[in-house]
């Protein structure tokens, strides 16, 4: 069976030995160092049960370009792998991450006009359209077609409002134990609220006195008598013959 997935560094020597015995365009190691180091997220291998590079997609972003725009820099399969739907998959990894990872609204590639594997494989199987012929491109002088697909923006969930923190759980064997700090905190508060109630009853009692004796006062001062009794020659006897008796 073989699997498509992410190249690695590792890949690279696997990749360029795959390209090498497919396609006339070489390229230094260090291209697709460039490649790997700058759009690790685009390049993708197809690799069989034993290991080998059956085939590879070398893909960028271009950085002329003035939308976000990704292309395809190379694309290859081994002969005995072909036909089985691998370029098919390591193009549509490519092309998912462009548009997932960095927004790419466009794909575009290069392709001999006289390709007609990979003509049909990106115009009929991927949907790419012919932008312009792009004369002498490569390096023996023969045609090429400059090729675009417009890519679908991924579908992005919408993540779930963040879950209000839980309160935490104190066990309760910590709580109560004695020393604990929650204990400590309860103790106090305890001794706290005997001490404001006894200081209330305290207080309570005084008022109560101090009533008594202004009713008392009252008393004392009734007939007509106000509190500028001190003024009223007859209300001052009054009040010292009340004090004598008592
Ligand atoms: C072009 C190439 C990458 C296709 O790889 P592949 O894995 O065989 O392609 P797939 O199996 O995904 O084929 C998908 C479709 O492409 C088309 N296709 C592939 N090979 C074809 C061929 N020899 N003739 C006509 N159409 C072909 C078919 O429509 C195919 O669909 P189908 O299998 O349902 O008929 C491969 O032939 C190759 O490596 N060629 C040499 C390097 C090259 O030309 N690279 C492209 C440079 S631009």
């Amino acid at each position: 069976m073989v699997s498509i997935r992410p190249a690695n560094f590792d890949d690279l020597i696997g990749m360029q030995a795959c390209n090498l015995v497919n396609l006339p365009e070489n390229y230094q190691m260090k291209y697709y160092m460039y490649h790997i180091l700058s759009w690790p997220q685009l390049l993708f291998v197809a690799e069989a049960e034993n290991k080998k590079i059956v085939g590879y997609v070398l893909a960028k972003i271009d950085e002329d370009s003035e939308e976000i725009r990704g292309h395809i820099t190379s694309l290859a399969v081994l002969r005995t792998y072909r036909k089985m739907g691998l370029a098919t998959k390591l193009m549509r990894a490519s092309m998912a991450q462009m548009a997932e990872t960095f927004n790419a609204e466009f794909v575009s590639l290069h392709v001999r006009v006289s390709n007609r594997a990979a003509l049909t494989l990106y115009s009929q199987t991927l949907g790419f359209d012919t932008k312009d012929v792009e004369k002498s491109y490569y390096a023996d002088k023969e045609d090429a077609y400059n090729m675009q697909k417009k890519l679908t923006p991924p579908v992005r969930e919408k993540p779930p409002p963040p879950a209000a923190p839980a309160a935490p759980k104190v066990d309760p064997s910590i709580r109560d134990r004695p020393g604990s700090l929650a204990a400590k905190i309860q103790e106090a508060f305890a001794k706290q609220t005997e001490e404001t109630t006894e200081k209330e009853e305290k207080e309570e009692v005084e008022e109560s006195e101090r009533r008594k004796d202004d009713v008392e006062n009252l008393d004392s001062n009734k007939g007509g008598v106000d509190t500028f009794a001190e003024d009223n020659p007859d209300a001052k006897k009054k009040k010292n013959n009340k004090k004598k008796k008592k």
